[in-house]
Protein backbone atom coordinates (compact mmCIF):
# COMPACT_ATOMS: atom_id res chain seq x y z
CA UNK A 1 0.00 0.00 0.00
CA UNK A 2 1.49 3.13 -1.26
CA UNK A 3 2.19 6.36 1.35
CA UNK A 4 -1.16 8.73 1.92
CA UNK A 5 0.45 11.44 -0.37
CA UNK A 6 1.05 9.02 -2.71
CA UNK A 7 -2.85 7.83 -2.51
CA UNK A 8 -4.36 11.14 -2.13
CA UNK A 9 -2.67 11.86 -5.93
CA UNK A 10 -3.54 8.45 -7.46
CA UNK A 11 -6.52 7.16 -6.22
CA UNK A 12 -9.76 6.30 -7.67
CA UNK A 13 -7.45 6.12 -10.50
CA UNK A 14 -6.16 3.08 -11.45
CA UNK A 15 -8.22 2.19 -14.98
CA UNK A 16 -6.78 5.16 -16.29
CA UNK A 17 -4.02 4.08 -18.52
CA UNK A 18 -5.89 1.36 -19.68
CA UNK A 19 -8.55 3.62 -20.73
CA UNK A 20 -6.03 5.68 -22.58
CA UNK A 21 -6.72 9.28 -20.73
CA UNK A 22 -4.88 10.99 -18.28
CA UNK A 23 -7.42 12.28 -16.13
CA UNK A 24 -10.78 11.08 -15.59
CA UNK A 25 -13.51 10.43 -17.84
CA UNK A 26 -16.94 12.52 -16.96
CA UNK A 27 -20.15 11.08 -17.44
CA UNK A 28 -22.75 12.91 -17.24
CA UNK A 29 -26.01 10.48 -18.22
CA UNK A 30 -29.23 10.77 -16.35
CA UNK A 31 -30.18 7.32 -18.11
CA UNK A 32 -28.33 4.47 -19.70
CA UNK A 33 -29.36 2.23 -22.51
CA UNK A 34 -30.95 -1.11 -21.61
CA UNK A 35 -30.01 -4.00 -23.03
CA UNK A 36 -33.16 -5.56 -22.70
CA UNK A 37 -36.13 -4.95 -20.46
CA UNK A 38 -35.56 -8.59 -18.14
CA UNK A 39 -31.91 -7.53 -17.52
CA UNK A 40 -32.50 -3.92 -17.20
CA UNK A 41 -35.01 -4.66 -14.43
CA UNK A 42 -32.50 -7.15 -12.74
CA UNK A 43 -29.81 -4.30 -12.55
CA UNK A 44 -32.33 -1.93 -11.24
CA UNK A 45 -33.09 -4.63 -8.67
CA UNK A 46 -29.51 -4.88 -7.48
CA UNK A 47 -28.40 -1.12 -7.88
CA UNK A 48 -31.59 -0.37 -5.69
CA UNK A 49 -30.27 -2.41 -3.19
CA UNK A 50 -27.24 -1.04 -2.79
CA UNK A 51 -24.83 -3.28 -4.78
CA UNK A 52 -22.27 -1.81 -7.10
CA UNK A 53 -23.64 -2.88 -11.36
CA UNK A 54 -21.43 -5.52 -11.71
CA UNK A 55 -21.22 -5.52 -15.51
CA UNK A 56 -25.01 -4.77 -15.64
CA UNK A 57 -26.78 -1.31 -16.93
CA UNK A 58 -26.22 1.79 -14.99
CA UNK A 59 -30.31 2.21 -15.58
CA UNK A 60 -30.51 5.83 -14.31
CA UNK A 61 -28.42 8.43 -12.30
CA UNK A 62 -29.90 8.17 -9.49
CA UNK A 63 -29.22 4.71 -8.99
CA UNK A 64 -25.28 4.89 -9.65
CA UNK A 65 -22.81 7.28 -11.78
CA UNK A 66 -18.68 6.17 -12.77
CA UNK A 67 -17.80 9.46 -11.62
CA UNK A 68 -19.59 9.66 -8.04
CA UNK A 69 -18.17 6.29 -7.95
CA UNK A 70 -14.58 7.26 -8.37
CA UNK A 71 -14.80 10.04 -5.73
CA UNK A 72 -15.79 7.33 -3.80
CA UNK A 73 -13.50 4.68 -3.96
CA UNK A 74 -10.68 7.62 -3.49
CA UNK A 75 -11.98 8.66 -0.54
CA UNK A 76 -12.85 5.47 1.05
CA UNK A 77 -9.11 4.67 0.33
CA UNK A 78 -8.02 7.68 2.02
CA UNK A 79 -10.53 6.59 5.35
CA UNK A 80 -9.31 3.27 5.35
CA UNK A 81 -12.82 1.66 4.84
CA UNK A 82 -14.28 -0.47 2.06
CA UNK A 83 -16.33 2.27 0.59
CA UNK A 84 -18.28 5.80 0.90
CA UNK A 85 -21.65 6.94 -0.49
CA UNK A 86 -21.45 10.58 -1.45
CA UNK A 87 -24.50 13.13 -1.28
CA UNK A 88 -25.41 16.64 -2.98
CA UNK A 89 -24.32 18.46 0.71
CA UNK A 90 -22.95 17.45 4.04
CA UNK A 91 -26.32 18.19 5.68
CA UNK A 92 -28.00 15.48 3.12
CA UNK A 93 -25.29 12.92 4.18
CA UNK A 94 -25.91 13.26 7.63
CA UNK A 95 -29.76 12.90 6.48
CA UNK A 96 -29.42 9.81 5.04
CA UNK A 97 -27.55 8.11 8.10
CA UNK A 98 -30.33 9.35 10.20
CA UNK A 99 -33.17 8.17 7.68
CA UNK A 100 -30.95 5.01 7.27
CA UNK A 101 -31.03 4.46 11.56
CA UNK A 102 -34.71 4.99 11.60
CA UNK A 103 -35.51 2.44 8.78
CA UNK A 104 -33.96 -0.14 10.46
CA UNK A 105 -36.04 0.60 14.06
CA UNK A 106 -33.57 2.84 16.35
CA UNK A 107 -34.73 6.45 15.59
CA UNK A 108 -32.61 7.51 19.15
CA UNK A 109 -29.20 9.24 18.53
CA UNK A 110 -26.71 9.92 21.37
CA UNK A 111 -24.76 13.12 20.25
CA UNK A 112 -21.68 14.85 21.97
CA UNK A 113 -21.86 18.33 21.73
CA UNK A 114 -20.19 20.80 20.08
CA UNK A 115 -21.24 19.95 16.39
CA UNK A 116 -22.23 22.10 13.70
CA UNK A 117 -24.85 24.19 14.06
CA UNK A 118 -26.50 22.82 11.35
CA UNK A 119 -26.50 18.79 12.78
CA UNK A 120 -27.24 19.95 16.09
CA UNK A 121 -30.65 21.94 15.03
CA UNK A 122 -31.26 18.56 13.00
CA UNK A 123 -31.20 16.62 15.47
CA UNK A 124 -32.63 18.78 18.30
CA UNK A 125 -35.87 19.39 15.87
CA UNK A 126 -36.24 15.59 15.51
CA UNK A 127 -37.02 16.90 12.22
CA UNK A 128 -36.77 12.89 10.86
CA UNK A 129 -38.13 11.17 13.41
CA UNK A 130 -34.66 10.85 15.24
CA UNK A 131 -34.66 11.42 19.04
CA UNK A 132 -31.62 12.97 20.63
CA UNK A 133 -29.45 12.78 24.18
CA UNK A 134 -26.87 14.95 24.29
CA UNK A 135 -23.75 13.42 26.40
CA UNK A 136 -20.64 14.48 27.40
CA UNK A 137 -17.68 12.11 25.49
CA UNK A 138 -17.29 10.07 29.22
CA UNK A 139 -20.95 9.70 29.80
CA UNK A 140 -21.53 8.20 26.61
CA UNK A 141 -22.24 5.16 27.84
CA UNK A 142 -24.52 5.68 30.13
CA UNK A 143 -27.40 7.29 27.42
CA UNK A 144 -27.26 4.39 25.19
CA UNK A 145 -30.82 2.64 25.32
CA UNK A 146 -32.18 -0.81 22.87
CA UNK A 147 -32.88 1.55 20.20
CA UNK A 148 -29.86 3.76 20.04
CA UNK A 149 -29.12 3.85 16.24
CA UNK A 150 -25.38 5.81 16.60
CA UNK A 151 -23.33 7.87 18.52
CA UNK A 152 -22.59 11.07 16.50
CA UNK A 153 -19.60 12.89 17.57
CA UNK A 154 -17.18 15.46 15.80
CA UNK A 155 -13.15 15.88 16.55
CA UNK A 156 -12.43 18.71 15.73
CA UNK A 157 -15.14 20.00 16.53
CA UNK A 158 -17.68 22.79 15.19
CA UNK A 159 -16.48 26.03 16.07
CA UNK A 160 -14.25 25.56 19.41
CA UNK A 161 -12.01 22.51 17.78
CA UNK A 162 -12.33 20.18 20.82
CA UNK A 163 -10.42 16.79 20.36
CA UNK A 164 -13.11 14.19 21.49
CA UNK A 165 -11.57 10.88 21.68
CA UNK A 166 -13.23 8.32 19.42
CA UNK A 167 -11.40 4.84 20.50
CA UNK A 168 -12.62 5.97 24.15
CA UNK A 169 -16.27 6.55 22.79
CA UNK A 170 -16.53 3.85 20.63
CA UNK A 171 -16.02 1.38 23.26
CA UNK A 172 -18.58 2.73 25.35
CA UNK A 173 -20.57 2.62 22.65
CA UNK A 174 -20.19 -1.00 22.14
CA UNK A 175 -22.02 -2.67 19.78
CA UNK A 176 -23.82 0.82 18.82
CA UNK A 177 -22.26 2.45 15.38
CA UNK A 178 -20.19 5.53 16.30
CA UNK A 179 -20.42 8.38 13.41
CA UNK A 180 -17.49 10.96 13.28
CA UNK A 181 -17.94 14.33 11.08
CA UNK A 182 -14.12 13.98 10.06
CA UNK A 183 -14.64 17.71 7.97
CA UNK A 184 -11.95 19.55 10.11
CA UNK A 185 -9.50 16.81 10.25
CA UNK A 186 -9.89 15.28 6.86
CA UNK A 187 -8.33 11.92 6.47
CA UNK A 188 -4.84 13.51 6.01
CA UNK A 189 -4.78 13.97 9.57
CA UNK A 190 -7.10 11.70 11.09
CA UNK A 191 -8.50 8.59 9.93
CA UNK A 192 -11.02 7.96 12.12
CA UNK A 193 -12.40 4.34 11.24
CA UNK A 194 -8.68 3.17 12.76
CA UNK A 195 -10.20 4.42 15.76
CA UNK A 196 -13.47 2.31 16.01
CA UNK A 197 -15.29 4.44 14.15
CA UNK A 198 -18.01 3.14 11.50
CA UNK A 199 -19.30 6.13 9.85
CA UNK A 200 -16.96 8.60 9.06
CA UNK A 201 -18.64 12.17 7.30
CA UNK A 202 -17.65 14.56 6.00
CA UNK A 203 -18.90 18.01 4.85
CA UNK A 204 -16.98 17.48 1.11
CA UNK A 205 -18.10 21.59 0.18
CA UNK A 206 -14.92 22.07 3.00
CA UNK A 207 -11.49 20.84 3.04
CA UNK A 208 -11.94 18.23 0.06
CA UNK A 209 -13.27 20.61 -2.40
CA UNK A 210 -10.46 23.06 -0.83
CA UNK A 211 -11.48 26.46 -3.19
CA UNK A 212 -15.08 27.15 -1.96
CA UNK A 213 -16.63 26.49 -5.89
CA UNK A 214 -18.69 23.20 -4.81
CA UNK A 215 -21.03 21.63 -2.33
CA UNK A 216 -20.99 18.01 -1.69
CA UNK A 217 -21.12 15.52 1.65
CA UNK A 218 -19.54 12.11 1.85
CA UNK A 219 -20.18 9.25 4.13
CA UNK A 220 -17.21 6.06 3.90
CA UNK A 221 -18.35 2.71 5.96
CA UNK A 222 -17.78 -0.93 5.83
CA UNK A 223 -19.97 -2.82 3.35
CA UNK A 224 -23.37 -3.09 5.21
CA UNK A 225 -24.01 0.57 6.06
CA UNK A 226 -22.64 1.28 2.57
CA UNK A 227 -25.70 -0.64 0.97
CA UNK A 228 -28.04 1.14 3.48
CA UNK A 229 -26.93 4.75 2.76
CA UNK A 230 -27.28 3.72 -1.36
CA UNK A 231 -30.87 2.67 -0.93
CA UNK A 232 -31.36 5.56 0.79
CA UNK A 233 -29.94 7.86 -1.55
CA UNK A 234 -31.26 6.17 -4.27
CA UNK A 235 -34.85 6.65 -2.90
CA UNK A 236 -34.50 9.96 -1.82
CA UNK A 237 -32.26 11.27 -4.27
CA UNK A 238 -29.60 13.70 -2.36
CA UNK A 239 -27.54 13.18 -4.99
CA UNK A 240 -23.59 14.83 -5.71
CA UNK A 241 -23.72 15.79 -9.22
CA UNK A 242 -20.79 14.52 -11.65
CA UNK A 243 -18.92 17.77 -12.00
CA UNK A 244 -19.17 18.19 -8.07
CA UNK A 245 -17.84 14.91 -7.88
CA UNK A 246 -15.00 15.44 -10.66
CA UNK A 247 -14.12 18.19 -8.54
CA UNK A 248 -13.88 16.81 -5.05
CA UNK A 249 -11.75 14.00 -7.09
CA UNK A 250 -9.16 16.53 -8.24
CA UNK A 251 -9.59 18.23 -4.57
CA UNK A 252 -8.15 15.12 -3.17
CA UNK A 253 -4.81 15.24 -4.89
CA UNK A 254 -3.87 18.73 -3.31
CA UNK A 255 -5.37 17.87 -0.11
CA UNK A 256 -2.37 16.89 1.58
CA UNK A 257 -0.45 19.89 0.88
CA UNK A 258 -2.82 22.23 1.38
CA UNK A 259 -4.17 20.78 4.52
CA UNK A 260 -0.32 20.86 6.48
CA UNK A 261 0.13 24.40 4.84
CA UNK A 262 -3.00 25.90 6.03
CA UNK A 263 -2.49 23.94 9.70
CA UNK A 264 1.31 25.34 9.61
CA UNK A 265 -0.34 28.87 8.85
CA UNK A 266 -2.97 28.23 11.90
CA UNK A 267 0.34 27.16 14.58
CA UNK A 268 1.61 30.94 13.72
CA UNK A 269 -1.39 32.90 13.58
CA UNK A 270 -2.67 30.94 16.87
CA UNK A 271 0.61 31.86 18.57
CA UNK A 272 0.12 35.35 17.33
CA UNK A 273 -3.52 36.34 18.29
CA UNK A 274 -2.27 34.26 22.41
CA UNK A 275 0.10 37.43 22.83
CA UNK A 276 -2.97 40.15 21.46
CA UNK A 277 -4.42 42.33 24.49
CA UNK A 278 -7.65 42.61 22.34
CA UNK A 279 -7.94 38.59 22.23
CA UNK A 280 -9.53 36.93 25.64
CA UNK A 281 -9.31 33.21 24.88
CA UNK A 282 -7.63 31.45 21.73
CA UNK A 283 -9.15 28.34 20.86
CA UNK A 284 -6.67 26.24 19.78
CA UNK A 285 -5.18 22.21 20.35
CA UNK A 286 -1.69 22.74 21.79
CA UNK A 287 -0.22 19.86 23.06
CA UNK A 288 -2.81 17.12 23.50
CA UNK A 289 -2.38 13.56 24.65
CA UNK A 290 -5.15 12.37 21.12
CA UNK A 291 -2.49 15.02 19.18
CA UNK A 292 -0.16 12.29 17.60
CA UNK A 293 -2.38 9.36 18.70
CA UNK A 294 -5.38 10.01 16.91
CA UNK A 295 -5.14 13.10 14.99
CA UNK A 296 -1.41 14.10 13.49
CA UNK A 297 -1.91 17.86 14.02
CA UNK A 298 -3.91 20.16 15.25
CA UNK A 299 -5.92 21.91 12.24
CA UNK A 300 -6.26 24.70 10.12
CA UNK A 301 -9.21 25.51 12.57
CA UNK A 302 -8.98 27.86 15.45
CA UNK A 303 -11.49 30.43 17.13
CA UNK A 304 -10.63 32.84 19.86
CA UNK A 305 -12.80 35.50 22.01
CA UNK A 306 -12.38 39.04 22.06
CA UNK A 307 -12.18 41.22 24.86
CA UNK A 308 -15.34 44.01 24.60
CA UNK A 309 -18.01 41.45 24.03
CA UNK A 310 -20.30 40.91 21.04
CA UNK A 311 -19.77 44.33 19.87
CA UNK A 312 -16.29 43.91 20.08
CA UNK A 313 -15.98 40.57 17.83
CA UNK A 314 -18.61 41.57 15.33
CA UNK A 315 -16.36 44.90 14.93
CA UNK A 316 -13.28 42.83 14.04
CA UNK A 317 -15.19 40.70 11.71
CA UNK A 318 -16.47 43.63 9.71
CA UNK A 319 -13.22 45.30 9.62
CA UNK A 320 -10.78 42.56 7.94
CA UNK A 321 -9.73 43.55 4.91
CA UNK A 322 -7.96 40.60 3.06
CA UNK A 323 -9.89 37.84 5.30
CA UNK A 324 -13.22 37.37 3.75
CA UNK A 325 -16.13 37.35 6.48
CA UNK A 326 -18.72 34.85 5.26
CA UNK A 327 -19.70 31.47 6.48
CA UNK A 328 -18.06 28.22 5.27
CA UNK A 329 -13.73 26.62 6.00
CA UNK A 330 -11.28 24.65 4.77
CA UNK A 331 -11.03 26.93 1.16
CA UNK A 332 -7.42 27.96 -0.31
CA UNK A 333 -9.05 31.91 1.20
CA UNK A 334 -8.98 32.66 4.97
CA UNK A 335 -12.66 33.33 6.42
CA UNK A 336 -13.95 34.52 9.17
CA UNK A 337 -17.49 33.96 10.80
CA UNK A 338 -19.20 34.46 14.09
CA UNK A 339 -21.27 31.42 15.10
CA UNK A 340 -23.29 32.44 17.84
CA UNK A 341 -25.08 34.28 14.95
CA UNK A 342 -24.42 32.43 11.86
CA UNK A 343 -23.60 28.64 11.91
CA UNK A 344 -24.62 27.82 15.10
CA UNK A 345 -28.03 30.61 15.29
CA UNK A 346 -30.35 27.66 15.33
CA UNK A 347 -28.76 26.12 18.47
CA UNK A 348 -30.57 26.63 21.86
CA UNK A 349 -29.03 29.24 24.06
CA UNK A 350 -27.77 26.96 26.62
CA UNK A 351 -25.35 25.38 24.01
CA UNK A 352 -24.46 28.48 21.98
CA UNK A 353 -20.76 29.61 21.68
CA UNK A 354 -19.69 33.09 23.36
CA UNK A 355 -21.31 35.75 21.70
CA UNK A 356 -17.19 36.93 21.77
CA UNK A 357 -16.31 34.45 19.54
CA UNK A 358 -15.11 34.57 15.84
CA UNK A 359 -14.05 31.38 14.04
CA UNK A 360 -10.98 31.26 11.62
CA UNK A 361 -10.44 29.01 9.25
CA UNK A 362 -6.63 29.45 7.53
CA UNK A 363 -6.20 29.45 3.93
CA UNK A 364 -2.82 29.72 1.94
CA UNK A 365 -1.70 33.13 2.17
CA UNK A 366 1.01 34.42 4.11
CA UNK A 367 0.63 34.37 7.83
CA UNK A 368 2.08 37.95 7.69
CA UNK A 369 -0.17 39.46 5.70
CA UNK A 370 -3.57 37.30 7.79
CA UNK A 371 -1.78 38.53 11.24
CA UNK A 372 -1.30 42.19 9.75
CA UNK A 373 -4.60 41.95 8.92
CA UNK A 374 -6.57 40.85 11.87
CA UNK A 375 -3.81 43.43 14.01
CA UNK A 376 -5.27 46.33 12.02
CA UNK A 377 -8.81 44.79 12.54
CA UNK A 378 -8.14 44.08 16.58
CA UNK A 379 -7.04 47.88 16.82
CA UNK A 380 -10.92 49.51 15.74
CA UNK A 381 -11.77 47.67 19.23
C1 LIG B 1 -18.45 20.00 10.70
C2 LIG B 1 -19.54 20.19 9.70
N1 LIG B 1 -20.35 19.16 9.41
C3 LIG B 1 -21.37 19.29 8.51
C4 LIG B 1 -21.59 20.49 7.87
C5 LIG B 1 -22.72 20.60 6.87
O1 LIG B 1 -22.19 20.49 5.59
P1 LIG B 1 -22.81 21.20 4.28
O2 LIG B 1 -22.77 22.67 4.53
O3 LIG B 1 -21.92 20.72 3.19
O4 LIG B 1 -24.20 20.70 4.16
C6 LIG B 1 -20.77 21.58 8.14
C7 LIG B 1 -21.01 22.87 7.48
O5 LIG B 1 -20.48 23.90 7.88
C8 LIG B 1 -19.72 21.43 9.09
O6 LIG B 1 -18.90 22.44 9.40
Amino acid sequence: MFQLDTRSVHAGRDDLTALGVHVPPIDLSTTYPLPDVGRGGTSYDELAQGNGPDGGSLVYQRLWNPTVARFETALAELEHTDGAVAFGSGMAALTACLLATVAAGRPHVVAVRPIYGGSDHLLSTGLLGTTVSWARPSDVAAEIRTDTGFVIVETPANPTVELVDIAAVARQAGDVPVLVDNTFATPILQQPARHGASLVMHSATKYLGGHGDVMGGVVAAGVEWIARLRQIRAVTGGLLHPLAAYELHRGLQTLPVRVRAQQATAMKVADWLSAQPAVEQVYYPGPHELIGRQQSGPGAVLAFTVAGGYEAAARVAASLQLITHAVSLGGVDTLIQHPAALTHRLVTPEAKPPTNLLRLSLGLEDPEDLTADLAQALAQV
